[in-house]
């Protein structure tokens, strides 16, 4: 048999995935998938199954549907700051979809696009599938998990030709302030790069306020802004996303949409036009219950030693792992194995969460509670 492609075998599956799969068994407590407990509201499904009773079943443009995109743009001016017309945006299959899309419309093999570090997974592997070379940029724990933009500007090399930014962060929770985001965007511009930045929790959001890259440089072609109604809307499984792009940029985007998925999925555009136009209360009232959970946690952790910032948004928190740990996938399957809590190990995210592993805080309070509780009784034991 001849080979299979090189760069497909080279991507490492997240280490999320790698625990949850080993985790699907009665008693144990999931602190690992970042997947929102909460039911989609109600009118959101109500606005789908008029959509489908309506007749509404067929494939859409591959842009998506034209009121969508006008809602996105109406929502991106007011919420945003992002000035982005109805033909600058595509609607994709999940933030996941709108960031692949960016990456293969700007890497090419040979580039290097910058990540942060510690950061999502799939950053790397949407990179990697592009045959682009990820260079990774710290955040900073002491700093709360800001980047750390003398590193970043001594790794931007000749090859560099995008970078990637988050905001609410997974995995860190950091919400970038103004004088970060000001720093990469003045990089960017000094060295040319297009900026991926994603924004997939920017509804979550309990101290300072998100700020949009691109609402930083009013008119400029560098940007891509991704969002999804997955967060915000407790919306995962209905693979709704979007990106608004540079005007050059959106025929390829849409050429990438006809040639991988056609368009996204007409009921999930429906119900994301449901999302952003109707009532928001469900939005406010799910942001509240991921700021108490975030309170409760900080409180566990922190006596302990376990903690020693605060995020600012999004719903996950890295926890300092106590003494010497080499390997946190270990760390995390035995917790699995001992304990029954599921945990994201730290060096899924980069080099930048050794020591560390990453907790959801999209369960209940009782769950998190006792999940926490086991966690710590291990740390405690084995630090
Ligand atoms: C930082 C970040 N970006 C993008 C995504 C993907 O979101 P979606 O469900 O919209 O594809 C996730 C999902 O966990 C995420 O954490």
């Amino acid at each position: 048999m001849r080979p299979i492609n090189p760069r497909v075998e080279a991507v490492p599956r997240s280490g999320i995935r790698v625990i949850l799969d080993l985790a699907s068994r009665p008693g144990v407590v999931h602190l690992e998938i970042g997947q929102p407990n909460f039911l989609t509201p109600a009118h959101i499904i109500d606005a789908a199954d008029a959509a489908a009773r309506a007749g509404h079943t067929g494939y859409t443009a591959n842009a998506g549907l034209p009121e969508l995109c006008d809602a996105l743009s109406t929502t991106l001016a007011s919420d945003n700051g992002v000035q982005a017309g109805v033909d600058q945006i595509v609607v994709t299959v999940g933030a996941m979809g709108a960031l692949y899309a960016a990456c293969l419309a700007v890497l090419e093999p040979g580039d290097q696009v910058l990540i942060p570090d510690p950061g999502y997974p799939n950053y790397h592997m949407a990179a990697t599938l592009c045959g682009a070379e990820t260079v990774r940029y710290p955040l900073l724990p002491e700093a709360g998990y800001q980047p750390d933009l003398d590193a970043l500007a001594a790794a931007i090399g000749p090859q560099c030709k995008a970078i990637i930014v988050n905001s609410p962060s997974n995995p860190t929770g950091a919400v970038l302030s103004e004088a970060s985001l000001r720093g990469v965007v003045d990089l960017a511009e000094r060295h040319d790069l297009y900026v991926i930045s994603d924004e997939c929790y920017e509804k979550i959001v309990f101290d300072g306020r998100h700020i949009s890259p691109a609402a930083l440089a009013p008119g400029s072609d560098r940007f891509f802004t991704v969002s999804s109604v997955s967060k915000s809307y407790a919306m995962t499984g209905w693979r709704l996303g979007y990106v608004a792009a540079p005007a050059a940029m959106v025929p390829q985007l849409t050429k990438l949409q006809e040639s991988i998925v056609g368009c996204a999925p007409v009921l999930s555009q429906h119900a994301a036009l449901a999302a952003l136009t109707g009532p928001q209360d469900a939005v406010r009232e799910m942001c509240a219950a991921y700021r108490s959970r975030r309170d409760l946690a900080v409180e566990l952790l922190q006596p302990h030693g376990l903690c020693n910032y605060r995020p600012g948004g999004a719903f996950y928190l890295l926890v300092d792992l106590p003494g010497e740990v080499d390997d946190t996938y270990d760390y995390a399957k035995r917790l699995l194995q001992e304990r029954d809590v599921a945990v994201a190990p730290g060096e899924t995210f980069g080099a930048g969460g050794a020591g560390r592993v990453r907790i959801s805080t999209a369960t209940s309070d009782d769950l998190l509670r006792e999940g926490i509780g086991r966690l710590i009784e291990f740390a405690v034991a084995t630090g």
